[in-house]
């Protein structure tokens, strides 16, 4: 199954991501995750995404385009993927239909997570994020057994660069002017599945595997 999960900063992308690719035995690709393994060792790349990430503005879509296209070529993904986070551009959008069709690949559903945008602010600055496996973890919503340590794999948790509100509050405007319009891009392909994430952690996973199905 080729899966695509959307929706604004904090909507749970990641946090669902986890639970779906666990279930489903798909690879999971996300474009903020790959930018910050780029950041983490360094490269001319990673530097470059960095300038646009701290500040919550969205990567030129050059970049992005031409890094999803090499991921989706790579043999996990015959198994099936979730794309997080790519495409959020209407050109970014178009790139990927044209690469899927380029490669005989077809999307089979695109789920899109909801939730008001006054409560991302509150989700974002108390994420805390696992440095070895990237599970996302909050303060109060989403607390790890033990404080700063992984359930999964016992590594440090830490909070991200761009999880400030000064970031916070350009990643939303990015969002509004330049994602949000791919909700009618995918309502029109027949595709598009509505989630509420505005629910348990738990529940809104049970609504994604009952609507992807
Ligand atoms: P990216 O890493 O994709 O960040 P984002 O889209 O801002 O989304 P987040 O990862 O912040 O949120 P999420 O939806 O994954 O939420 P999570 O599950 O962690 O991108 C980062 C940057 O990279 C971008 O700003 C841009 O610069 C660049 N970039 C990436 N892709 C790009 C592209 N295609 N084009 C251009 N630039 C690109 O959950 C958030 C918090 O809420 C956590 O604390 C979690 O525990 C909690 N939570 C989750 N679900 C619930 C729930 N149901 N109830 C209560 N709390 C919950
Ligand atoms: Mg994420
Ligand atoms: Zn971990």
């Amino acid at each position: 199954m080729n899966l695509l999960i959307m929706g604004p900063p904090g909507a749970g992308k990641g946090t669902q991501a986890e639970g779906i690719v666990k279930e489903m035995a798909i690879s999971h690709i996300s474009t903020g995750d790959m930018f910050r393994a780029a950041i983490a060792s360094g490269t001319e790349m990673g530097m470059k995404a960095k300038e646009y990430m701290d500040k919550g503005a969205l990567v030129p879509d050059e970049v992005v385009i031409g890094m999803v296209k090499d991921r989706l070529q790579q043999d996990d993904c015959k198994k099936g993927f979730l794309l997080d986070g790519f495409p959020r551009t209407v050109e970014q959008a178009a790139a990927l239909d044209e690469t899927l069709n380029s490669l005989a690949i077809k999307l089979d559903g695109v789920i899109n997570v909801d939730v008001p945008l006054d409560k991302l602010m509150a989700r974002l600055t108390g994420r805390r994020v696992c440095k070895g496996c990237g599970a996302s973890y909050h303060v109060i919503f989403n607390p790890p057994a033990e404080e700063g340590k992984c359930n999964g794999c016992a590594d440090e948790l830490y909070q991200r660069d761009d999880d400030n509100e000064t970031s916070v509050g350009t990643r939303l405007n990015a969002y509004m002017e330049k994602t949000q319009p791919l909700i009618d891009y995918y309502s029109k392909k027949g595709i598009f599945k509505p989630i509420n994430g505005d629910q348990d952690i738990d529940k809104v996973l049970e609504d994604i595997m009952a609507a992807v199905k």
